[in-house]
């Protein structure tokens, strides 16, 4: 199965996706203007700016610089539109929690993959809250009747930063303080966004948010770092792809985020980490060169830390010498797609040994692949198209992925970069 398609060069990545949607969020209902530099254009990021946009923000961009001119926690228009969250659980969910406690009814609807996907997580603690949010069967469309909130203690019983974000930002409006508990860490862009927008609105503890209310947030200047979950698209295929070296700069490593790093480098990968910047977000150039890989296992507690690398795990593994196994995984069961039974149908496909788990997967990255069925299918989800087209590149046969214009959702120059890299 020897291929010459290696990558080898250096690349920057576009901005990160949850820290692009936070920083429009945030900006909107602050005092003064927000500046964000590396924003991710990307059709989820843009759905949450046209959103804004609706609710009577307004939002320019001047030299690939984005300009929010925030109006204030209260200053929201009532929307004359339904307000169209495209394929994003992300703008859904963060977005639902800030109506929630407006004073005006809104209409959220989504296309129909985002209509399939789970919004009870976020209407038990919101209606805990006091909000009044109508959902058929707990699915989009949804209306929020906007109401009066107040303070909760919530443990949270899956980790969700979409979930813990939603609270976050309807506890900035409730009366009363609000107490987040997190028994399994998720990604902090929320929490630490806030920290610089309005320091006395948020306490953090160790596996604990306090959010005390009506404190007005200041617009900020934010520089959006490299996203690791396009990052690793490339780190994992100059893992897996003979003779590749690639360097990706200026990438997120915000602890919370950079799960892959710990699994590369128990893989046996060669990786490195050089010129870290940054506090609370802190970025750095990765590099990863190819080499043999051991197999390796993932588990529950740290699947939060790179819940949307899963599939490219799911690829390691399939190149590691033996048997690896991913559990604790069932929230990719709720993502653009079932990720573990897509991943697992098409990696089949592959003739790669993998068999699905209810949690993840068992993968025997020893036997050789065989190409069973060129045609592949995203299942129209960025994700798994792009996982798809780097485990494309280890096969000598060609291969077709149906939908791939999906990867617009996130990395819309995937195929650019990959491009450079094989130059
Ligand atoms: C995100 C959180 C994660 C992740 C998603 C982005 C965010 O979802 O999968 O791509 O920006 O908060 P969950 O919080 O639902 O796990």
């Amino acid at each position: 199965m020897e291929t010459n398609n290696q990558l080898n060069g250096t690349i920057s990545v576009p901005g990160d996706k949850s820290i692009s949607h936070r920083s429009i969020i945030l900006g909107a209902i602050s005092h003064g203007t927000t500046t964000i530099n590396n924003f991710l254009r990307s059709a989820d990021c843009l759905s949450t700016m046209a959103v804004f946009q609706n609710l009577g923000v307004k939002i320019d961009e001047q030299n690939q610089q984005i300009k929010v001119h925030g109006v204030g926690i209260n200053g929201l228009k009532d929307p004359s539109v339904k307000l169209n969250m495209g394929n994003s659980g992300t703008s859904t969910r963060l977005i639902s929690g800030l109506l929630a406690g407006q004073s005006f009814s809104s209409e959220v609807v989504g296309d129909a993959s985002l209509s399939k996907r789970p919004m009870k997580r976020i209407i038990t603690p919101l209606s805990e809250m006091g909000a009044k949010i109508h959902a058929t069967d707990n699915h989009l469309p949804m209306t929020i009747d906007g109401s009066r909130l107040h303070g909760i203690e919530y443990t949270m019983p899956v980790a969700s930063a979409q979930v813990k974000s939603a609270i976050i930002l309807a506890a900035l409006n409730a009366d009363g303080n609000t107490t987040i508990i997190e028994p399994v860490k998720s990604r902090d862009h929320t929490e630490n966004m806030l920290m610089r927008f309005s320091p006395n609105s948020i306490e953090k503890h160790a596996n604990q948010i306090i959010i005390h209310p009506r404190h007005s947030l200041t617009g900020q200047a934010i520089t959006v770092p490299g996203d690791m979950s396009s990052a690793a698209f490339f780190l994992v295929a100059a893992a897996v792809i003979p003779n590749s070296k690639v360097t990706i700069q200026n990438v997120g490593i915000n602890p919370t985020r950079a799960g892959i790093i710990n699994v590369l480098k128990r893989a046996g990968a060669k990786i490195r980490i050089e010129n870290q910047t940054g506090d609370a977000e802190p970025s750095a150039d990765i590099t990863v060169e190819a080499g043999a890989l051991t197999p390796f296992t993932v588990g529950s507690d740290e699947i939060p830390g790179l819940v949307d690398e899963v599939p490219l795990l799911a690829l390691l593994a399939a190149r590691a010498n033996g048997t690896s196994k991913i559990t604790g995984a069932e929230e990719l069961r709720f993502k653009e797609s079932d990720r573990l039974n897509v991943i697992a149908t098409e990696f089949k496909k592959l003739g790669i040994a993998i068999e699905e788990l209810r949690d993840g997967f068992i993968i025997d990255g020893s036997k050789p692949w065989h190409l069973v069925d060129p045609n592949l299918d995203s299942h129209k989800d960025h994700r798994i198209a792009m996982t798809l087209k780097i485990a494309s590149l280890l096969l000598k046969q060609p291969v077709t992925i149906k939908d791939f214009d999906c990867i617009n959702i996130s990395y819309p120059t995937f195929s650019d970069d990959l491009a450079k890299l094989r130059s």
